[in-house]
């Protein structure tokens, strides 16, 4: 679902979709003040009064600790078997609430309620859940999908600009790899997105959520479409990895790598200029991206070596044969793709400064 004044109407919304008997909240206190009332009173219209499981928020605090205090903020609630999570806020919450739903008595429901646009857009769908391990990022999860996503277009009013910049680089490659429609509309609309008129927002929202839905729906466990979604992310893993989750948000570590996927993907003949640098633009119109000086081309190749993505040597990279349609490639020559991303990492040192800042630790 989603729309204006959703939390609002979520007990109605979820009654109807079949989950009864009181929720778990479960959410970090950054959340719940900002936006925590208005979602309390619509749950609590249906379902009475809503147990509270608090959680840290950020990036550190995805982890075995914080699934552990939920499992005993679980028991604590005295959750069974028939009770369901409501996973309230940003790509962590929704990760770690998801994780400890899909083990806590061996499975409960949940539902999703997405604080960030890259929740809304991205991780809220799909399934996948999980937390983070000294040996990388989201090495340890499962699959089990929400039964509702409810997306509230209000919240993302108090979402930091940068946060907010983060989750429309993931949509324009929804409408790089599935839509041009898509992609008109953001050519046209890139001003009200980053403006935040609601209309424009919940546009956005519904078109990316039903892409990744769509997508998903065909091939949950990532045996080949869901490679889609990983446009831009091959080399924007690299780049985050190789600057220590420091520099860039995910966001815009993807606008990077879709860059990088665009020029790769004219050097094998894929793409016309014309449309590369169509999109191109749109990409550099949703933010600055912080420059790449100082991205050593090491660092970046030994992080693309340990992508989980990358199968046993054979180097495959989403690439687009034209705007709104991608395909994978699974013969690219490694030689090639390095020679590429020192041109690349070079031409990137050369760019306008604008927006370089240093991202804040996550959860600090
Ligand atoms: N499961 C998946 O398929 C999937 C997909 C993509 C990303 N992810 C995961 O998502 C996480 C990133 O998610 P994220 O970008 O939402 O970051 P996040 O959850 O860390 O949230 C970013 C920051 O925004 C704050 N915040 C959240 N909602 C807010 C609001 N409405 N107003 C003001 N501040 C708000 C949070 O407190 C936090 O400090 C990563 O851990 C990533 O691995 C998962």
């Amino acid at each position: 679902v989603v729309g204006s004044g959703v939390l609002e109407r979520s007990g109605a919304l979820l009654e109807k979709l079949g989950f009864d008997g009181p929720p778990l909240l479960v959410s970090s206190r950054q959340i719940l003040d900002l936006h925590g009332q208005a979602l309390v009173d619509g749950l609590g219209r249906r379902y009475g009064s809503v147990a509270v499981v608090r959680m840290p928020d950020g990036e550190r605090a995805k982890n075995h600790s914080t699934l552990r205090a939920l499992y005993d903020g679980l028991f604590e609630a005295r959750a069974d078997r028939r009770s369901w999570l409501v996973a309230f806020g940003g790509g962590v919450v929704g990760d770690v609430a998801g994780f400890a739903a899909a083990t806590f008595l061996r499975g409960i429901r949940y539902v999703n309620v997405p604080t960030t646009l890259l929740a809304q857009v991205d991780s809220a769908i799909g399934g996948k859940v999980g937390i983070n391990v000294p040996q990388g990022k989201n090495l340890v999860g499962a699959f089990h999908q929400p039964g509702a996503v409810l997306s509230d277009a209000a919240v993302l009013q108090t979402l930091p600009e940068r946060e907010l910049a983060s989750g429309l680089f993931e949509v324009v490659k929804y409408a790089a790899i599935r839509s041009e429609r898509l992609l008109r509309y953001l050519e046209a609309e890139i001003e009200g997105a980053r403006s935040r008129r609601p209309e424009v927002l919940e546009r956005v929202v519904w078109e990316s959520a039903r892409i990744k839905s769509e997508i998903v729906s065909g091939d949950e466990r990532e045996g080949g479409e869901r490679m889609a979604l990983n446009f831009g992310h091959t080399v924007g893993h690299a780049l985050e990895a190789a600057t220590r989750y420091r520099r860039f948000t995910h966001g815009e570590a993807v606008g990077w790598g879709m860059i990088a996927a665009l020029g790769f993907g004219r050097e094998l003949g894929l793409l016309g200029a014309a449309e590369a640098g169509r999109l191109e633009t749109l990409i550099r119109r949703v933010a600055p991206l912080p420059p790449l000086g100082g991205v050593a081309l090491d660092a970046v190749w030994e992080a693309l070596g340990r992508d989980k993505k990358f199968r046993s040597g054979s180097i495959r990279m989403v690439l687009l044969p034209r705007l709104g349609a991608s395909r994978v490639r699974a013969d690219v020559d490694p030689a090639h793709l390095r020679r590429y991303l020192e041109r690349f990492l070079a031409a990137g040192r050369r760019r306008p400064a604008a927006g370089a800042r240093r991202r804040p630790q996550a959860g600090a």
